[in-house]
């Protein structure tokens, strides 16, 4: 049996996470429908002794593989993703959960849910503590995701109250690195993007509202911890870097980064776009004793690296190799 299960393994942080605990050597299946995901993203762990995986689409699937702790991180999580097929979105968010937490409740293992910022929709509150209810519209273009989270969540929470299943939630906040996809549409892959096509970087609104953006090895670090913490722990977590930064300053930083002269595009900011997101973290530093270390000046070199690399390859490549050797279909 697997020790653990991750399922999004396929995407961007399912893939860093599952390096990480590949690299501390835990039995990791990955599971993942590879619709926003990309098995290239698991070239670095593909041949380990340890990991498996199985192409999976969480909304069908009839049966997952057992596992001592779950790592639930499928859902597309970029806006124009999400967007594109938003029944799929609320589906894997809905059903997909409630696959996840009955193999759990099978197998009496551990859930960690990978829930989101959107669930706070445009807060009217700064910063955001899990104490917050949100503020989402439920029929605005971005409801999918947002009220996906919210079901995933209120999931979570029947489980905990009707079985005793230990779930926890983690609200995590925008994050960068390495195998962000650069079409996502999210502002940092985009302002790279822009940066190195030599097109002007493009800003929704005045460039004023604020975003938080957390490195990915910091996010891979707090998961881990919330999933290794007691069960007492409170939930759910806020994991993101409370540093807030306006959208105008970040484009200066990528400008800086790709030491190119700074060139702005303003357009009108698009329905329901939150004014500000930021992270209160008091109950990550005080029970997971986590907080990021990683500054944006010393991640985004790292990110510009690997959207670059991506850039140059072929988007959606599946290294036949890979797909042979290890993919099985359920
Ligand atoms: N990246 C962020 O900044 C961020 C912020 C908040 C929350 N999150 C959450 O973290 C998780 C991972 O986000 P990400 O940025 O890595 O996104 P991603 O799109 O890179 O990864 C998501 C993965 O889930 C897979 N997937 C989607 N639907 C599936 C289904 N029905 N069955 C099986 N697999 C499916 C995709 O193929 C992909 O590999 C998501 O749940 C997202 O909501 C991410």
């Amino acid at each position: 049996m697997a020790k653990t299960a991750v399922t999004g393994a396929a995407g961007f942080l399912g893939s860093n996470l599952v390096d990480f605990l590949v690299s501390r050597r835990e039995t990791v299946v990955g599971l993942d429908n590879l619709s926003t995901g990309r098995l290239e993203n698991l070239r670095s762990v593909w041949h380990r002794r340890g990991f498996t995986f199985q192409r999976t689409d969480l909304a069908r699937a009839s049966t997952l593989p057992r596992a001592e702790k779950y790592y639930h991180l499928a859902s597309p999580a970029s806006p124009p993703a999400y967007q594109r097929d938003p029944i799929s979105t609320l589906l894997v968010n809905s059903t997909g959960t409630h696959r996840v937490l009955e193999a759990a409740r099978r197998a009496d293992a551990r859930v960690l849910i990978a829930s989101t910022s959107e669930v706070y929709g445009d807060a009217t509150v700064h910063p955001q503590s899990e104490r917050y209810w949100g503020n989402v519209n439920p029929i605005g273009i971005r409801s999918c995701y947002d009220e996906g989270k919210r079901f995933s969540e209120a999931l979570g929470f029947a489980y905990r109250r009707s079985y005793g299943l230990d779930v926890r939630i983690a609200r995590i906040f925008n994050t960068y690195g390495p195998r962000m996809d650069p079409a996502d549409g999210r502002v940092i892959s985009n302002f790279v993007v822009q940066g190195l096509r030599g097109e002007p970087l493009t800003i929704y609104g005045d460039g004023t509202q604020t975003r938080s953006f957390c490195y990915v090895s910091d996010l891979v670090g707090g998961l881990r911890r919330l999933m290794a913490a007691p069960k007492e722990v409170p939930t759910p977590m806020n994991l993101g870097n409370p540093a807030e930064v306006a959208i105008r300053r970040v484009a200066e930083l990528v400008a800086q980064t790709l030491r190119i002269p700074l060139r702005l595009d303003y357009r009108p900011l698009p329905e329901d776009d939150p004014k500000q997101r930021c992270p209160d973290i008091e109950r990550a530093r005080q029970h997971l004793g986590w907080a990021p270390t990683v500054r944006l000046e010393a991640g985004l070199p790292r990110t510009v690296a690997s959207l670059r690399a991506g850039l140059s390859a072929e988007p959606r490549t599946r290294p036949r190799r890979l797909t042979r050797l290890k993919r099985s279909e359920s």
